[in-house]
């Protein structure tokens, strides 16, 4: 599965662009930015220019982050075939361009947020493509629009949880769960932060009878203690239009996110483990780190003379699902 922007959405990323002055875009992404670093939310982004400096700079990255999550769910059921995605704290609709890449079945497409100008320009990259024919977009409050949304058979929440004030994420997952027909899939920056809201996310799920799909190989606590956190990295290549918004000199970066997908039925592919890191290869052994089914997480060290496992390890990589 590629994790870049599909040409559609890149088209209508550059169409929206024509006529802006770069500068302007770069010093309001820069803004955005830092109002997150410190711990500010989206209500920085006011306007349409705005808007389109949140999609050129982060767009990609999250795209790929909700692509690999999508892909690990498709690799625990591949018969999953959503039909009706809801997309909470939707913003640009990134999650619904991943979903609806990755996921062919997808007819039905709802997304809602609060921010007028996200939904805006959401509604901009989807016009004119054919897939979005089925599209409505409710601006609102998630904890009021949840309560008069429709069910979806995957409903995803991609990096917006963080948003919502601690004392009402409780309430919201409780609102996402209940419209969730099959799969709820939440995501959030790959941070100590990200992971401690995952983590509780889960645990809150599992409570209400859900059943952890993707990344857990089981339904136990997290066995990770701090400082030590579950996340991945998607990889992405920056064009040279990405760099200079982003004032950056490498051609590539690496987007961390945690990420928790539960499910109203258990899956029939269970796996054995997750690998939680690059795997480190050498002469003797290839060691890594893994959550198991048990419900616990270690190094595993797997020695080159057991040449069958020494065999399927070598093809391991961080976030992959395996089987010893
Ligand atoms: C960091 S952006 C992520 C946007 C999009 N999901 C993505 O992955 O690109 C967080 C989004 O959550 C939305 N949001 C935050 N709190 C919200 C709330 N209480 N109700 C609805 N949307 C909310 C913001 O307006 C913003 O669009």
């Amino acid at each position: 599965m590629s994790s870049d922007l599909p040409s559609h959405l890149k088209a209508a990323l550059a169409r929206l662009t024509e006529g802006v002055a770069r500068i302007d875009i770069t010093r309001r992404a820069e803004t955005i930015s830092q109002t997150y670093r410190s711990g500010g939310g989206s209500a920085a982004i006011r306007s349409e220019n705005d808007a389109l400096a949140y999609a050129l700079a982060r767009m990609p990255a999250t795209y790929a982050a909700v692509s690999a999550c999508l892909e690990a769910i498709a690799g625990i059921d591949d018969t999953f075939a959503p039909a009706s995605l809801l997309d909470v704290g939707a913003g640009p609709g990134t999650a619904t361009w991943a979903a609806a890449q990755a996921m062919h079945s997808l007819q039905q497409f709802a997304m809602l947020d609060a921010n007028a100008a996200l939904r805006s320009i959401a509604l901009d990259l989807a016009r004119g493509d054919g897939r979005f024919k089925q599209l409505d977009y409710r601006q609102g409050d998630a904890l009021v629009e949840l309560s008069v949304a429709h069910d979806a058979d995957l409903v995803v929440a991609s990096y917006a949880v963080g948003e919502v004030p601690d004392d009402r994420r409780a309430k919201l997952i409780d609102l996402m769960w209940a419209k969730t027909h099959d799969v709820l899939l939440i995501v959030e920056p790959g941070t100590p932060a990200g992971y401690s809201r995952i983590v509780d996310c889960r645990a809150q799920l599992i409570a209400n009878g859900a059943h952890a799909i993707a990344p857990c190989p089981h339904q136990k606590p997290c066995p990770l203690t701090a400082p030590d956190w579950c996340h991945f990295t998607q990889r992405l290549a920056r064009s040279r239009d990405h760099k200079q918004l982003k004032n950056a000199e490498v051609p590539y970066e690496d987007e961390k996110f945690s990420y928790v997908a539960v499910s109203r039925k258990p899956r029939r592919t269970r796996m054995e483990g997750r690998v939680l890191a690059q795997p480190l290869m050498s002469k003797v052994e290839i060691r890594t780190k893994l959550c198991k089914s048990d419900g616990n997480a270690s190094i595993s060290a797997i020695p080159r003379r057991d040449k069958e496992s020494y065999a399927s390890a070598r093809r391991w990589r961080w976030g992959d699902a395996v089987k010893f």
